[in-house]
């Protein structure tokens, strides 16, 4: 069946809750993402951060075969060797000592958010239970995480949300500090905004939530489900400021490809869920946890995580470029391999010229283009990347040009 025809079939029978590209998808190898049709496109959006290692990275896939071959599924019932490997890897690597596993990162957030307040309750009584995030913040769809989420427009129609949340200014200490109550929790923020527009916050900040959060007894949650994983240039985003959360979130990248959520936290928080408080069907389940440990031990190689910085800066640089060439481009910010291109029109047909010259990108919040290709790019790909996006901004109506 070529294209056209698949899409016709997916008109009678798949929801339409994405915008969807017309490409149907076939195979994937590296940086490279074949359609049914044949056509190749160079992809810079990597399954929205998840294809940290490119597509099917033969470690990953032959860990899966491996495992598919042994043993699918089984409860949690039962103890799970791989994903007792998978946690201990993770405790090893991280500030954590305890893992919970599940299938998403808007499941990971929910179980960050219960956490916060089991551990709130029963800590200082029933009456702190906010949670403080940021606007521009993006945390998952599920009704928590709508209502956790810093951006009016993931909530409409589905009121009324969940209460017990306020929203800060991204980057500014000071209205944090003032949004704090005695009913406050805890924060949670990404380390860098990924859906938000590609923010990254201004230096020091972090470390001053943090001295906020021991100051006032708060938790602190880093969502890290897009910008963990190596995507920042080092394993965890929380690494670049020298501080340590109470809690992680982590899904998309980490298994390489296949559904996997994680929430990450100490010892003595993680005692707050007993068995019966919180739980999910396939969370940390053989295959899964098998292509995890695969995916996250490559990443976390000095090779990987080296590459992603040394092609985030190399990325930047030749954005960078643009922006001097083409008025209409405002900024370009990041780190490591999440990088954004701020600009002062429209970037939805802008990211269709692209794909259609072959070139995979997205536009966040409608003028942000945003690009977190694999992180093990090379300079040629980045060449042929910015090659192709130069010819879509030299097309740009001048008329269009705003500012
Ligand atoms: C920072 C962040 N948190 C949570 C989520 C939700 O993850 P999922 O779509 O796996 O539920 C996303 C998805 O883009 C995200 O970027």
């Amino acid at each position: 069946m070529n294209s056209q025809a698949w899409i016709d079939k997916a008109e009678q029978c798949v929801m339409k809750t994405y915008g969807r590209y017309p490409i149907v998808a076939e195979r994937g190898q590296g940086c490279r993402l074949w359609d049914v049709d044949g056509k190749s496109y160079l992809d810079f959006l990597a399954g929205v951060a998840v294809n940290n290692l490119g597509h099917c990275h033969p470690k990953v896939v032959a860990a899966l075969q491996d495992q598919a071959a042994r043993l699918l599924h089984c409860s949690n019932y039962y103890h799970i060797p791989q994903q007792i490997e998978l946690a201990d890897w993770l405790c090893n690597h991280s500030f954590a000592d305890r893992v919970f596993f599940c299938n998403s990162g808007a499941e990971a957030n929910e179980a960050a958010m219960k956490l916060a307040r089991k551990h709130s309750r029963e800590t200082f009584g029933e009456n702190r239970f906010e949670i403080i995030t940021a606007l521009a913040s993006f945390h998952g769809r599920t009704i928590g995480t709508i209502s956790a989420t810093g951006q009016d427009k993931v909530r409409i129609g589905f009121d009324p949300i969940v209460p017990g949340f306020r929203y800060v200014p991204f980057g500014n200490i000071d209205a944090l500090r003032e949004a704090v109550t005695p009913q406050t929790c805890a924060i949670m923020l990404e380390p860098v905004q990924g859906e938000g527009g590609v923010n990254v916050p201004p230096p020091g900040y972090l470390k001053a939530v943090n001295d906020l959060c021991n100051e006032f007894d708060l938790l602190l949650i880093f969502d890290e489900v897009q910008v963990g994983c190596g995507r920042t240039g080092t394993l965890w985003a929380y690494e670049q400021e020298g501080i340590v959360p109470d809690i992680m979130t982590l899904a998309k990248a980490l298994a390489g490809g296949p559904p996997i959520g994680a929430m990450l936290t100490t010892v003595s928080l993680a005692e707050r869920l007993g068995p019966g408080t919180h739980g999910s069907t396939f969370g940390g389940n053989p295959l899964v946890s098998a292509a995890a440990l695969a995916a996250i031990r490559t990443i976390a190689e000095d090779v990987t995580l080296k590459n992603c910085q040394a092609m985030g800066t190399y990325l930047a640089q030749r954005l960078e470029r643009l922006r001097e060439k083409y008025a209409f481009i405002k900024e370009v910010r990041g780190q490591g391999l999440i990088l954004g291109m701020e600009l002062t029109i429209e970037g939805g047909a802008l990211v269709v010229a692209a794909m259609e010259r072959g070139l995979l990108i997205n536009c966040t919040v409608g003028n942000v283009l945003r690009f977190v290709p694999p992180l093990i790019v090379n300079r040629d790909e980045i060449d042929e990347a910015v090659t192709i996006l130069d010819s879509v901004l030299a097309n740009v109506d001048q008329g269009k040009q705003a500012g």
